[in-house]
């Protein structure tokens, strides 16, 4: 019998106590689960014995989370974003980190869309307004000014920002919707526009101002880092909606709010925050817990961090991370490597 293989999950994002896991991995492995946040909360003795960590996204690890996993020899993503991860501690410290990119493509694309229809289509509007009267609206008609964003969808263009794999999904949602799609990507192959029948634009600039519909769909990265705030916003067209399901630190979120309500952007549809959870000040939280009845109902949309979810997507995340981590604690194989760019001496 091999020595066991340890792994932890510092921030599992499920309930129960590692099911699909435990099935994945057999008798040999241990597992201890967590659902933290915060490092400190973590006990260093079960750390120091990890042979592998599989981490989520709330979980930050950075020098001092490093520092306190001597044994381990592979961090893996349950999920595609990585932000949260320091690429370089972890290259330096001689650990691959993996994550697993195919669990949740096209949930996120799909809530993207679902973004812009509920917006487009006034469904919230027409709910709200039914749940205070379900009758009244059919009899005297609705009221089409309190509906302001809803356009023809078709012909309309739809910019991605970031033509990667949810940027292709929903490029093609989009077009079953008779959409234009242009995207701006200066890091996709040469040659992906053609295959994906997509309009290339050089500049992030020139997509902002003839776009309809931006929808973001790049990963943070220090570049992409407050890439849409007040200026770029400036230069979209005010009826326009902005659609971010990537990071939240790829906008300036009070100043897509005072665009709003300025009349300079037509609205928008928010998965992710800069800082998350949001601090009880910051001003999405002002602004949302007031929507109801103010001057912007119905051009902001927010969701909790969620376009990636569905039973089945959780599920897959669960397997590839957890296949992805023994592959290589087992087998010496690395899936999906994000920072080869830093990793010296694997351990
Ligand atoms: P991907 O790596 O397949 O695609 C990202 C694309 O962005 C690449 O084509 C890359 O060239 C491009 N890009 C990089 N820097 C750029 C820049 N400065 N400007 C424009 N484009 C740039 O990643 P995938 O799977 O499509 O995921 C995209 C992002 O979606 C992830 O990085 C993650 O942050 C976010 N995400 C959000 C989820 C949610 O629940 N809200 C769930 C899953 C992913």
């Amino acid at each position: 019998m091999p020595d066991s293989i340890r792994l932890v999950t510092p921030d599992a994002q499920y309930p129960d106590d590692g099911l699909i896991e435990r099935e994945i991995a057999g008798p040999d492995t241990v597992f201890d689960i967590y659902r933290e946040r915060l490092p400190d909360r973590l006990p260093d003795d079960v750390l120091a014995k990890a042979d592998g960590i599989v981490v989520w996204h709330e979980m930050v690890i950075d020098d001092a989370f490093v520092s306190r996993i001597p044994k381990c020899r592979v961090i893996v993503r349950a999920g595609v974003g990585y932000d949260h991860i320091d690429l370089a501690a972890t290259g330096a410290a001689g650990i691959p980190v993996c994550n697993t990119p195919d669990y949740g493509t096209s949930e996120v694309a799909d809530h993207a869309m679902a973004l812009m229809l509920v917006l487009r289509r006034a469904l919230v509007v027409y709910h709200e307004e039914l749940t205070r009267d379900p009758i009244g609206q059919f009899v005297t008609g609705f009221d089409a000014t309190h509906t302001p964003l809803v356009r023809r969808i078709r012909g309309r263009i739809f910019g991605i920002v970031g033509l990667g794999r949810i940027g292709i999904a929903a490029a093609l949602r989009a077009k079953a919707f008779g959409m234009e799609v242009i995207a701006y990507d200066p890091y996709a192959s040469p040659g992906l526009e053609i295959a994906t029948g997509v309009r290339r634009i050089a500049n992030l600039g020139d997509l902002l101002a003839v776009s309809d519909v931006v929808s973001l769909h790049c990963p943070l990265t220090p570049e992409t880092q407050g890439m849409i705030g007040a200026e770029e916003i400036g230069l979209m067209k005010p009826d326009s909606l902005l659609i971010n399901t990537a990071r939240g630190g790829i906008v300036d979120v009070p100043a897509v709010i005072a665009a709003i309500e300025a009349g300079r952007l037509g609205g928008a549809g928010i998965d992710v925050l800069p800082v998350e959870p949001p601090r009880a000040d910051d001003a999405i939280v002002e602004t949302y817990r007031n929507l109801a009845g103010s001057p912007i109902a119905g051009r902001l949309l927010l969701t909790p961090h969620s376009a990636w979810s569905s039973p089945e997507s959780a599920a897959d995340a669960r397997r590839l991370s957890f296949e992805t981590a023994l592959l290589y604690l087992r087998d010496g194989s690395l899936r999906n490597l994000v920072n080869e760019a830093f990793l010296v001496d694997p351990r």
